[in-house]
């Protein structure tokens, strides 16, 4: 095709990725794959559920041959997620009964994984998701940070610290090998303002104390805004809560973008104008702030792929043609 590449775009202003299972590295997929993007996320592939579903017993072949295979192909590796409250094994934090596991049991349990699993993949990764999701939606109060996390089975069985063990785990790891990659909070709806303030709470406080007794190092270098959107989606939100996060000193990456506009995988014209207006929009701000953005990625090749296929979120079509959203991405002043 003769595609002007998303990617080409935007090479002065920050990587565009994409979310990727083996069946994405073949073929056609592959070829629309690496026109657009330069970067790819393993959509589960490196989920703790994927990795350790069995207490000690690493599974990282199906894994590395993604990452290979993505290396082989030009693309860079961004790695997700070492902690989290989803698609992650009981063992990890859960007693047997269903209670909680001690805070040494747990955290052992945390650390190993953290370690195990970034020795494997070394510095074939840009950086990582290391905790993904930990911060509850609209807190009420989100001046306090603590009273706004989500009370996974982490947060029950190690408590409320369990965000900074998690990367000062990883951090660890990544002085004892000099290794050059990103440490990450990544999290969803960061639109919603309350939810940013007690994100933005977390870092700050995080980051502050980690940097007094380190010479001014961060210990999270980076806040990824998912963007999982829909068609109310604000703008104005996006972009407060963009410039909210750049003022911590942290890079910021969009690292799972997508925006809901249909349902039953039926779109019509309307709606994927609608699309691609936000589309645009959006990428008028992460323009402006390009210099704080690290990466941009969508979270699917193609609609008919997409988790929320049904909502036809993506930029190509279920044939991999590409829809309204597409020239929204390549000139957004204009469309
Ligand atoms: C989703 C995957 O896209 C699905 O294939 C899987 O069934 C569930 O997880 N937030 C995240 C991603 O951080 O890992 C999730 O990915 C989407 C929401």
């Amino acid at each position: 095709t003769d595609l002007t590449p998303i990617k080409d775009v935007y090479q002065n202003d920050f990587l565009i990725g994409n979310a990727v299972s083996a069946a994405d590295l073949q073929g056609s997929r592959l070829d629309l794959l690496k026109l657009h993007h330069n970067v790819v996320t393993a959509e589960n592939a490196m989920k703790p559920g994927s990795l350790q579903a069995e207490k000690g017993v690493f599974t990282f072949d199906a894994a590395n041959a993604l990452v290979n295979e993505a290396l082989a192909n030009g693309l860079q590796m961004y790695g997700h997620v070492l902690v989290w409250h989803q698609q992650s094994p009981d063992w990890m934090n859960l007693a047997a009964d269903g209670t909680p596991l001690s805070r040494e049991e747990a955290l052992t349990n945390m650390q190993t994984h953290i370690q195990t699993v970034m020795e494997n993949f070394g510095d074939k990764v840009i950086g990582w998701d290391v905790v993904n999701e930990a911060m509850n939606d609209n807190p009420p109060n989100p001046t306090n940070w603590k009273a706004s996390l989500r009370q996974s089975n982490w947060y029950k069985s190690i408590g409320a610290d369990y965000v900074e063990q998690a990367f000062l785990a990883a951090k660890e790891v990544v002085k004892q090998n000099g290794w050059d990659i990103k440490l990450y909070y990544n999290d969803y709806n960061t639109d919603n303002q309350n939810k940013a303030e007690a994100i933005y709470q977390m870092v700050k406080d995080i980051n502050d104390r980690y940097a007094a007794n380190n010479n001014g190092d961060l210990l999270i270098d980076g806040i990824g805004m998912q963007g999982h959107y829909n068609l109310n989606t604000n703008p104005d939100n996006v972009d407060s809560s963009l410039e909210k996060f750049i003022s911590l000193g942290v890079e910021v990456s969009v690292s799972e973008l997508d925006i809901q506009a249909g349902s039953n995988g039926v779109q019509t014209e309307e709606e994927k104008i609608a699309q691609g207006y936000l589309y645009a929009q959006l990428f008028n701000i992460y323009k402006e702030h390009a210099d704080n953005i690290a990466r941009v990625t969508f979270w699917g090749l193609n609609d008919a792929n997409s988790w929320r296929a049904s909502a036809s979120p993506l930029v190509f079509d279920k044939d991999l043609q590409a829809k309204p959203a597409y020239d929204a991405i390549i000139d957004p002043e204009a469309f």
